[in-house]
């Protein structure tokens, strides 16, 4: 069966990962995936004054998968402009309130920690919180000057996420972290508190525990063995999954799904790093995030085998050492490595 999808490169180094991935993806089952690409980018915004069409979200409604790079080239667009004219929109739109991160340290991957094995699986809300976009600014330019950004929590969002954290905490070691900052945010995190106790009572066989975001910050690079799933908020899920991509060995491992679990609407997989300028005309980008992601959004397409012996090859190239060390080798020559590892 094939399995239409919808490219977005982007910018930067959205562009080679997203070729890489794709390459691996063709070598491994030739013409599963049918994928039709769209060259929304900030230059796509400088030529058109979009970062999408108008009708950019009913276009990718009709697509089985979205499989994005990264967006964002701040000396071109603003980033509040470039990530709210495409990615966020996609997120809220398709209701993909599930972001899944899986940090783990790949076989011959050691990681600044040093630990023989760092495995956590972060599921970030995906969809509302500290990124509703709601808040304004008045009294510009004047010594008065406001800005306010609200974070919403409404018990659909809090609840859904908690529930999809639990559910994967029961095919897992059965433990889940549940973090907030409910010391010092008195309404919304105690909120989050409460409905976490709330489904750990439809939940007894998972054990639960509650951190504040700092403290678990902390404990990710203290004791890290501690943890197994970890459920955050927007912006609390966004930071720990910075941190928990530069435990595993760097941004360019972190693989990302941004899921709608009622299946309703199309997911939408991206490593979880950006358009990196700074090593964009290097070519030394790692497509590993990329090829991570990919094998997330055939897992989630039922193609499993396929998605499993990509991931052996991804595991065999960095066993030998191959993409391990960020910046050393090229993309096309990690690249290279993980197509001839599928031939064996
Ligand atoms: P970034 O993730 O692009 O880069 C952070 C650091 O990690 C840089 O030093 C970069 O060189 C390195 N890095 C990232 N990915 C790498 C890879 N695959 N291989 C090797 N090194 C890698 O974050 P940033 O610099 O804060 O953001 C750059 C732009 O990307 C901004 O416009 C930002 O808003 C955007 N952004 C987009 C996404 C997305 O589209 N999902 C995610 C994060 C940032
Ligand atoms: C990520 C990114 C985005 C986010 C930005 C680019 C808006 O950092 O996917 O982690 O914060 O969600
Ligand atoms: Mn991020």
């Amino acid at each position: 069966m094939t399995h239409r999808i919808a490219l977005i490169p982007g910018d930067g180094i959205g562009i080679p990962v997203l070729e890489a991935a794709m390459r691996v993806a063709e070598k491994a089952s030739p013409g599963l995936l049918e994928a039709e690409s769209f060259p929304w980018s900030c230059d796509h915004y400088l030529q058109t004054g979009r970062m999408m069409p108008e009708d950019g979200i009913e276009t990718l409604r009709g697509f089985d998968a979205i499989f994005l790079g990264a967006v964002g080239w701040p000396e071109k667009v603003p980033d509040a402009v470039s990530l709210h004219g495409l990615l966020l929109p996609i997120r809220k739109a398709f209701v993909q309130y599930a972001n899944i991160r899986p940090h783990r340290l790949l076989p011959g991957v050691q990681g600044p920690l040093r630990k023989d094995a760092f495995d956590i699986l972060c599921i970030r809300e995906n969809t509302e919180g500290e990124y509703s976009g709601a808040g304004g600014r008045v009294h510009q330019g004047t010594g008065d000057e406001v800005a306010v950004e609200t974070a919403i929590f409404t018990r659909t969002g809090v609840e859904r996420i908690l529930r999809f954290g639990f559910e994967q905490a029961m095919g897992r070691s059965k433990r889940l972290a549940s973090v907030t900052k409910s010391n010092a945010q008195k309404y919304s995190m105690v909120f989050w508190d409460e409905v976490t106790r709330e489904l750990a009572a439809e939940f007894p066989e998972v054990q639960v525990s509650h951190y504040h975001v700092d403290a678990i910050a902390a404990r990710m690079v203290m004791a890290p063995e501690t943890l197994d799933v970890v459920v955050a908020s927007n912006l609390f899920g966004d930071i720990l999954t910075d941190l928990g991509a530069a435990i595993q060995g760097g941004l360019g491992f972190a693989a990302s799904a941004n899921i709608d679990p009622t299946g309703k609407s199309p997911s939408m997989f991206e490593p979880v790093h950006g358009s990196a300028p700074d090593i964009a005309h290097l070519g030394t980008a790692n497509p590993i995030a990329a090829m991570w992601s990919l094998v997330m959004m055939l897992e989630h397409l039922g193609e499993v085998e396929t998605a499993a012996r990509i991931m052996r090859a991804v595991e065999a190239t960095t066993a030998r050492g191959i993409g391990t060390v960020p910046g050393r080798d090229k993309t096309d020559e990690i690249t290279a490595a993980v197509l001839s590892a599928l031939e064996e």
